[in-house]
């Protein structure tokens, strides 16, 4: 599939507007327009495009999808003989979830494990109008869309054939926590160790962190001192990550996921072959907190709430 990256990511929370402060004032994100008709739902703005994250009101902090941005239409168009060719279930949206998230056209489909998935091409943006919520020098989003996601999986093998050989995404390698965690990005992504990260976990599942680039380490440094100042959860301190050229900190949102704030310190350096680092981080990123938030369940608990 010709995808570029995850262009925008729904939750699901029982708190949407908590990020009208905390988007803003913490992250530096801009709080976007309600389209009509739904009032209760909250959308950030990271750039030009319309959003690139949505908080929908629901019963549990998790993850509701992940959109994949694909090229255009005929990439969405082939996208779908993909999934048909594959014999994955999948359903377009209709005129109202069009609509609803600003795009041309999606569809939609679950992975093995039950992450919903949707792919889209064409979504609305407004050139030169993103102002972020306190002074910061904005996200790089451009090559990357909104970034990364790490989800917890209770069945790996599953997972892996459905990236490689129905997404067609590159298989970057593990990641270098503790934890084994595969790394998948779109062919289109050379900037990036991941756009999806699917971290092995018997019996267990949800979002464990998202991943947001800002342009400059600043914006770091003075998001790590917002997250210290209003007194939230931090995971793991400021540290330099041996796998990625990237200067990162990892603190708790206020719906149980974590976010881990990045600033590339040097040009992404290219990966000839698979790297297997001594260890996570060249220094830093000492761990504070939990690993694994409220957002990640066993798989028992996470289907109560899909009833
Ligand atoms: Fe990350």
């Amino acid at each position: 599939m010709d995808l570029r990256g995850i262009g925008y990511i729904g939750f699901e929370t029982p708190d949407p507007k908590a990020w009208l402060d905390y988007g803003p004032n913490v992250l530096g994100m801009q709080v976007g327009k309600n389209p009509e008709g739904d009032g209760e739902s909250v959308f950030m703005r990271m750039d030009d495009r319309r959003y690139r994250i949505a908080l929908h009101k629901g019963k549990v902090n998790r993850m509701a999808y992940m959109g994949w941005e694909a090229l255009g239409r005929i990439a969405f168009e082939e996208a779908a003989e993909i999934l048909k060719e594959n014999k994955i279930a999948f359903e377009y949206g209709d005129d109202e979830l069009v609509t609803r998230r600003g795009v041309r056209n999606l569809l939609r489909f679950k992975d093995p494990v039950g992450y919903q998935h949707e792919i889209f091409y064409g979504q609305k943006f407004d050139p030169g109008t993103f102002m972020p919520g306190r002074p910061h020098t904005g996200f790089s989003t451009e090559a990357r869309g909104f970034c990364h996601a790490v989800l917890m999986t209770p069945d790996f093998d599953k997972i892996d054939g459905f990236m490689q050989n129905v997404m067609g995404m590159n298989w970057y390698g593990w990641g270098a926590g503790k934890g084994k965690t595969g790394f998948y990005r779109t062919r289109h992504n050379d900037k990036t160790s991941h756009d999806v990260g699917y971290g092995m976990a018997p019996g267990r599942i949800g979002l464990q962190h998202i991943g947001i680039f800002v342009n400059n380490m600043r914006d770091v440094g003075e998001t790590y001192d917002l997250v210290k100042e209003k007194e939230l959860q931090l995971m793991m301190t400021l540290g330099q990550h041996t796998q990625d050229p990237h200067l990162s900190f990892y603190h708790f949102s206020p719906s149980g996921w974590a976010v881990e704030t990045i600033a590339e310190h040097e040009p992404w350096p290219g990966d000839p072959f698979e790297l297997n680092p001594e260890k996570l981080s060249i220094w830093g990123h000492e761990l504070v907190g939990p690993i694994l938030g409220p957002s990640v369940m066993t798989v028992e608990e996470m289907a109560q709430y899909d009833k």
